[in-house]
């Protein structure tokens, strides 16, 4: 599909790679709307790229149709859905002062994958009430960023691997659920990026774990998250995958 002139959504925009899809989407056309728990990161990325900030908790099912809306409102109905928003996590499930606590791991669930599946559920019906953008029927285009914890999760990880292997597991059925409409729906997972989730890492930890990528040998950039999800946009053929974006990284126990 092309880009330029489409609306689109994107989840997590006010930081790290859903930003960087906001900057590049936005350089490249296309009206954006950008969704973040955090007001004012959104906000501040919104004026920056001269889109739509607005504040949006993903689990909320109300604040988020009402997001969507809105968007619909100023935009027009959107054909790309970025999702990015999501929190990392980490607690061994036997601790030494006891059992990990049930209310963390419903909570990374709850946001990253039931609040993923809440975006495109609403996205995905405004999207199959529009015209196809050509011959072949297309609609739009979904999607959403799982991790490579989804496959080599490493201690402590049990709630963030599963809500990512949750995204994972969930693209293709939607896939299928949606090709009548000509929805397509892929996921990346990324390994190891530079931006903000992982900024907190001490330098020490944070050269060894750029040296443990066989190649190229450093953290990924969310511009070439961006790039990516640009190319999935354009490339009709991709549908129902998931695209490792790693250098060839798989994670170590611990
Ligand atoms: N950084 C990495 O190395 C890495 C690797 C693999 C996967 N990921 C995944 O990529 C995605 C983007 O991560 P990032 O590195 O850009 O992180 P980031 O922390 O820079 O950005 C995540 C954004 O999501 C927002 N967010 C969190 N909870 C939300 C909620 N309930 N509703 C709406 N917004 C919410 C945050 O406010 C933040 O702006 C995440 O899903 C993350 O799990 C990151």
């Amino acid at each position: 599909m092309r880009i330029e002139g489409q609306s689109a959504i994107i989840t997590g925009a006010g930081s790290g790679m859903g930003a960087a899809c906001a900057r590049r989407l936005a350089a490249a056309g296309v009206k954006v709307a950008l969704l973040d728990a955090n007001a004012e990161t959104v906000a501040d990325v919104a004026r920056e790229v001269g889109g739509m900030g607005l504040h949006c908790d993903i689990r909320d099912a109300a604040q988020t149709e009402g997001a969507i809306d809105r968007a619909f409102e100023k935009h027009g109905p959107a054909r790309i859905c970025i999702n990015c928003a999501g929190v990392v996590a980490a607690e061994r499930i036997v601790k030494r002062d006891g059992p990990a606590s049930l209310d963390a791991f419903r909570d990374v669930i709850d946001i990253n994958l039931i609040g993923t599946f809440n975006v495109m559920r609403l996205c995905a019906t405004q999207m199959s009430t529009l015209e196809p953008v050509d011959e072949g029927g297309e609609r739009g285009v979904m999607i959403t960023t799982a991790s490579i914890a989804a496959f080599d999760g490493q201690i402590g990880q049990a709630a963030y691997s599963a809500s990512k292997a949750g995204i994972v597991g969930m693209t293709l059925p939607l896939a299928r659920d949606l090709a009548k409409f000509g929805i397509r729906v892929m996921t990346i997972a990324p390994g190891l990026m530079d931006t903000p989730m992982l900024a907190g890492l001490p330098d020490k930890a944070r050269e060894s774990l750029a040296a443990s990528v066989p190649f190229p040998k450093r953290f990924g950039q969310a511009e070439e998250f961006a790039d990516l999800a640009i190319h999935i946009v354009e490339n009709a053929m991709l549908n129902g995958g998931v695209i490792r974006l790693d250098g060839a990284l798989r994670m170590p126990p611990s």
